[in-house]
């Protein structure tokens, strides 16, 4: 639908609030980050009965899956913008299967996060750590305004693309900074 003149005041306005509310979710994250962060070195937190090394595993496998799972929601949103060669037209549910899968890889990154924000807080003490730790604030932000806007009616056409990216990207750099960095002997492939 296109928008002309009050109305798409009204919507870039309704988009610019949502955009504050994400921001503002973010900088609490970060600022609550912040203020717990442990600097006694390698955590001894435990998550779902694994410590030390093993944590480090199951969270990142967590990571992966939620990473594919990020994967799977750009290529149904392609789909349903019918942006995908060769998938003819979206099926009637495809809209709910985006919903559905959207919402188990925000529960999968869940506890991967609470055990960051409880075992190491926001630390800023390399470049890959900072990248990280404002990512993982930052995911929770666009989580937000992502399921804000989904709520929302009369939106300009580029809103749930945009923030639906945004979202996949951020998955790609928590992974590529925490998961890969364990997968390839504690170093990232640049
Ligand atoms: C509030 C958001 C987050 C913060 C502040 C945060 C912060 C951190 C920090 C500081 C580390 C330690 C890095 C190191 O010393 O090597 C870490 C590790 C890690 N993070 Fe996050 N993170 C957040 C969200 C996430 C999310 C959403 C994911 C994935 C979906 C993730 C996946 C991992 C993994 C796999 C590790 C390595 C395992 C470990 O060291 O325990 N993080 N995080």
């Amino acid at each position: 639908m296109t928008l002309h003149g009050a109305g798409q005041r009204d919507a870039t306005a309704r988009v610019v609030l949502i955009g504050v509310t994400g921001l503002a979710v973010t900088a609490t994250l970060y600022f609550v980050g912040r203020a717990i962060v442990n600097t006694n070195g390698y955590s001894t937190v435990g998550l779902f009965g694994q410590t030390g090394v093993g944590v480090l595993s199951l969270k990142s496998l967590l990571a992966t899956i939620a990473l594919g799972l990020a994967v799977v929601q750009v290529l149904l949103a392609l789909w349903i913008y019918r942006k995908l060669p060769l998938a003819g037209r979206p099926p009637k549910r495809i809209g709910l299967t985006h919903r559905i899968v959207g919402g188990v890889a925000f529960l999968v990154t869940l506890p991967v996060a609470i055990h960051c924000a409880i075992a190491y807080g926001v630390k800023l003490t390399d470049p890959r750590i900072l990248v990280h730790s404002v990512a993982g604030c930052f995911l929770y932000g666009a989580f937000v305004a992502k399921v804000l806007l989904v709520q929302s009616k009369r939106l300009p056409g580029w809103a749930l693309p945009v923030a639906g990216g945004v979202l996949a990207v951020l998955l790609i750099v928590l992974w590529y900074t925490s998961a890969l960095y364990y997968y390839n002997g504690y170093s990232v492939p640049i």
